[in-house]
């Protein structure tokens, strides 16, 4: 198993934002109900535009078969180590609001909202010692049907959530992997005053 923290931030930061990562070897354990809502309780309070909260969060605990009908829309290669995931998370986001007139409007933040609610849940989770793992890959079309969506709302991410497990079982790949990975430095994604990127 790898340890969390290996990573070293250049500048002091809490512990929590360096030390959630995405592992792909999970146990597989139930997850308390209660649990699993601490999570959805922390993307609740994440910032959108106008306070919009353009997020929908459908949840599918493992064993019952809600979560193999969300397994089934997975990438193969998310399938071959997800399906050890305690539950799975698809995350929707709304992307209309309604407008002064009542009438709905095109939301243009509503996948930037959605990302502060995922990155809130996924901290959260990392805090209580779980880990929660986005995954873009899976099939729209079949999502959609699965979970019957209606329109006006478009597919994010789905989430596994999970405890950190035995890596064996992993394709070579995955295993390899199976350790908090690094960042870009803040000196090339970060500047004062000008847009100055290039070169
Ligand atoms: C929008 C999004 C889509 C992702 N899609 C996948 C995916 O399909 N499969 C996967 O194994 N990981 C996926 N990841 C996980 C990223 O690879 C991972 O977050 C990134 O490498 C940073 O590593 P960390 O989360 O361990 O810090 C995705 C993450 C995000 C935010």
């Amino acid at each position: 198993m790898s340890a969390p923290h290996a990573r070293t931030p250049d500048h002091p930061i809490d512990p929590q934002f360096a030390g959630r990562w995405s592992p792909r070897a999970l146990t597989g354990e139930e997850i308390p109900l209660a649990t699993l809502m601490t999570f959805f309780e922390a993307a609740r309070w994440a910032p959108s535009s106008m306070n919009g909260q353009p997020w929908r969060f459908v949840f599918a605990r493992r064993g019952t078969p809600a979560f193999d009908r969300f397994l089934t829309v997975l990438a193969p290669g998310n399938q071959a180590w997800a399906d050890r995931a305690s539950a799975l998370v698809a995350l929707a986001s709304s992307t209309h609001r309604n407008g002064r007139d009542g009438k709905p409007v095109p939301n243009g933040a509503h996948a930037f909202d959605a990302g502060a609610a995922w990155a809130s849940f996924a901290l959260q989770a990392h805090l209580t010692g779980w880990h929660a793992h986005a995954m873009g890959g899976f099939d729209h079309a079949a999502a959609q049907a699965a979970l019957a969506v209606p329109e006006g709302y478009q597919f994010q991410v789905f989430i596994a959530v999970g405890r950190q497990g035995d890596a064996s079982h992993l394709a070579e790949w995955a295993r390899n992997a199976e350790r908090p990975n690094d960042r870009l430095p803040l000196a090339l994604t970060v500047r004062e005053g000008t847009f100055d990127f290039e070169g």
